[in-house]
């Protein structure tokens, strides 16, 4: 088993995204992070967020695991807002924060998105696959889920149990 966290990006902290990551953990335990409960600020030119919850929770992330998954709801076609944000932060590795960016290169990364329509849009995950690239860590796999009469239905169920594979 790899040594994993879930980042949940979703504004219901127990809303459909987070069915989602539960139907993975049943089977793997790993740990997660509800960003909606950390207090973590839109990315700053003068770094005047750099004492909110970001760089702790990237110091622990780095240093306790090797594979981030994003749970992401897809809201207006791309991730939500609240993950965004986290992605802009980012950019605090790069800067004042060189030390922790370095510590990303040759982690992996992964996504669980959930929208209601059961395609994405082409281009959902450009901006994983990129930052990924761009950080120097290593994309494995993305699911994509919805929910039908408030439960997972069947095939997504499947998808889930295959990804949950490809991330053990
Ligand atoms: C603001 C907003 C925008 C949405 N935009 C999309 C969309 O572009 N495509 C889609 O398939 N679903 C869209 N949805 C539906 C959600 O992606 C879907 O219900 C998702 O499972 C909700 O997860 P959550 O409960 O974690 O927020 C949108 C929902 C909201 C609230």
């Amino acid at each position: 088993m790899k040594k994993a966290i879930i980042i949940l990006g979703s504004s219901n902290s127990n809303g459909e995204t987070s069915k989602m990551i539960k139907f993975v953990c049943d089977k793997t335990n790993y740990p997660i992070v509800d960003l909606k409960s950390k207090n973590i600020g839109e990315f700053d030119y003068e770094f005047k967020n750099s004492n909110d919850d970001f760089l702790p929770l990237m110091e622990e992330i780095v240093t306790n695991f090797e594979l981030i998954i994003f749970a992401t709801p897809v809201y207006w076609y791309a991730m939500s807002g609240i993950l965004k944000t986290f992605f802009d932060r980012f950019s605090d590795c790069l800067e004042t924060r060189k030390d922790l960016g370095k510590k990303l290169k040759g982690m992996e990364m992964a996504v669980i998105s959930s929208g209601s329509d059961k395609e994405l849009k082409n281009g959902f995950h450009m901006p994983f696959i990129e930052t990924a690239n761009y950080l120097g860590m290593k994309y494995i796999a993305d699911v994509h889920c919805w929910i039908e009469n408030g439960n997972i239905p069947n095939e997504v169920k499947l998808k889930l149990t295959n990804f949950t594979k490809q991330i053990q």
